[in-house]
């Protein structure tokens, strides 16, 4: 009858956003080296950084706090972690770490090495560069439209199986210690993979005998897109997707600041026994005994608090609702986006915006820089300066620049999010006039985060 989809909470309590002016906010940037990740946050008004870690937690997930266990050894919320992974997740054995960057550190400390590949529809920094730091190699397979920032394929995020196929052929599969498929695809977009997708990636494992395992931080948001543009699969509940997609891997790693709504965490997942055993000795050797790994106990209730959120319907509507309705009214001011809009997150297409701003200037950085200056948004470049760099030195363009506004879970109300889109309006007012940059410093891997960068205006 209503075709509002409003909030399915009311606010409990509230954090002070500091006001700024766009001078302030130009010498903010300037002593920041034109990097996002250098400014004080106290300087962002509406931070769309990151999804990571951000999004508020709920009156149950504080309460379960107060029930944190700290037991070195064998903690009840340990348990109580264990079994909520396990209600959607029923792998044999779960690894608590403490994000997912130590989960994928561990699993690729034992399957990576030099003379091994890994495929995945599109590594996530952090986990082509734990690839990578092993010295093996990572290898994005998404599908053609996964790169085509207009096309609507609505699971965009699949992997491309037929040369998933000629990849293992060619290397040999003995070369392939795991295939990676990363749900939702947050660097091609945050864009789905269906299901009809996973059960055609086991299918080409099983043939050659390799493990498949599931990058799964936006698991929820992915079976949301399932239920909602699968043949077959409407009306289905969350929950039972997700444990199908589970049903179809082998092991698992996961950053429960995503999808599982908890501020910091993580955890590796598997079956394998053997790689398990290998796994645990190394989490104890860096972060920590088996029943907590690199967390608190209290941090284990709170994830198994939003394990259980995390499904819920009502919440999963006004979730992605309020996603695209950030991608509509950015649409709406001329700014051309990654379409369909993806689950977490809008992606502004920076080199069809900035066609005067080359690759190698950096038009990604170039929007993200005017979006803070003129209205305090801060996003993330997702292009050249993230992906361009390689670890022999040398620098290409990355397959697309995009600036990615991440929307932080149950954090912004519809007001904030209408003030992003008045801004994104001005800052299309502006584009002609807005110059590259040149990068004066990096570090030899995920530069993005502590480069320092000069205005090439
Ligand atoms: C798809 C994907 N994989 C892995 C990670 C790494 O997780 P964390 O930031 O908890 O280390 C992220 C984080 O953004 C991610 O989006």
């Amino acid at each position: 009858m209503f075709e509002t989809i409003f909030e399915p909470f009311r606010i409990h309590s509230i954090e002070p956003l500091r006001m700024t002016t766009p001078e302030h906010r130009r010498a903010a940037i300037e002593e920041a080296d034109f990097n996002l990740f250098r400014l004080h946050a106290d300087d962002v008004l509406i931070d769309f950084l990151t999804d990571s870690g951000t999004g508020a937690m709920s009156r149950d997930q504080w309460a379960a706090i107060q029930h944190g266990d700290e037991s070195y050894a064998g903690s009840p919320s340990w348990f109580v972690f264990r079994e909520a992974v396990r209600e959607l997740f029923p792998f044999a054995h779960v690894i608590p770490t403490h994000q997912g960057r130590a989960a994928e550190r561990i699993l690729f400390s034992v399957l990576g090495g030099p003379g091994n590949v890994v495929p995945n529809n599109t590594h996530f920094d952090t986990t082509r560069a734990n690839v990578e730091h092993t010295g093996g190699e990572a290898v994005d397979l998404v599908i053609p439209q996964g790169h085509d920032p207009s096309s609507e394929y609505p699971f965009k995020g699949n992997m491309d199986v037929a040369a998933l196929e000629a990849l293992i052929e060619e290397r040999g599969p003995v070369n392939v210690p795991v295939v990676f498929v990363t749900i939702t695809n947050n660097s091609g977009g945050g864009q789905p993979v269906s299901l009809e997708n996973l059960h055609a990636v086991r299918k080409v494992c099983d043939r050659f005998g390799i493990r498949f395992f599931l990058d799964a931080c936006r698991f929820a948001e992915n079976a949301w897109f399932i239920r909602e543009r699968e043949p077959g699969q409407e009306g289905r509940e969350v929950a039972d997707i997700v444990r199908e997609m589970a049903s179809l891997a082998d092991g698992m790693t996961i950053s429960a600041k995503k999808d599982p709504l908890a501020n910091i965490g993580g955890w590796l997942a598997m079956d394998d026994d053997a790689l398990f055993e290998q796994c645990r000795n190394l989490l104890i050797l860096t972060e920590g005994f088996p029943t907590y790994g690199g967390l608190a106990g209290r941090d284990l209730e709170a994830i198994a608090q939003g394990l259980r959120e995390a499904v819920d319907h009502d919440y999963l509507r006004y979730r992605i609702r309020s996603t695209a309705y950030l991608g509509e009214g950015i649409e709406r001011v001329g700014i051309p986006i990654v379409r369909p809009f993806g689950g977490h997150a809008v992606y502004l297409d920076a080199r069809a915006f900035l066609p005067h701003v080359p690759p190698l200037e950096y038009p990604g950085q170039s929007l993200a820089v005017a979006l803070y200056e003129v209205g305090g948004i801060r996003g993330c470049e997702i292009g050249t300066v993230m992906f361009g760099h390689h670890p022999d030195g040398s620098e290409e363009p990355a397959a697309m620049d995009l600036v990615r506004l991440a929307v932080p879970r149950r954090t912004y109300t519809q007001s904030h999010v209408d003030y992003a889109i008045e801004v994104c309006a001005e800052v299309a007012r502006r584009a002609p006039e807005l110059r590259g940059y040149t990068i004066v410093e990096q570090a030899q891997e995920l530069r993005h985060f502590t480069a320092r960068f000069a205005s090439l205006a």
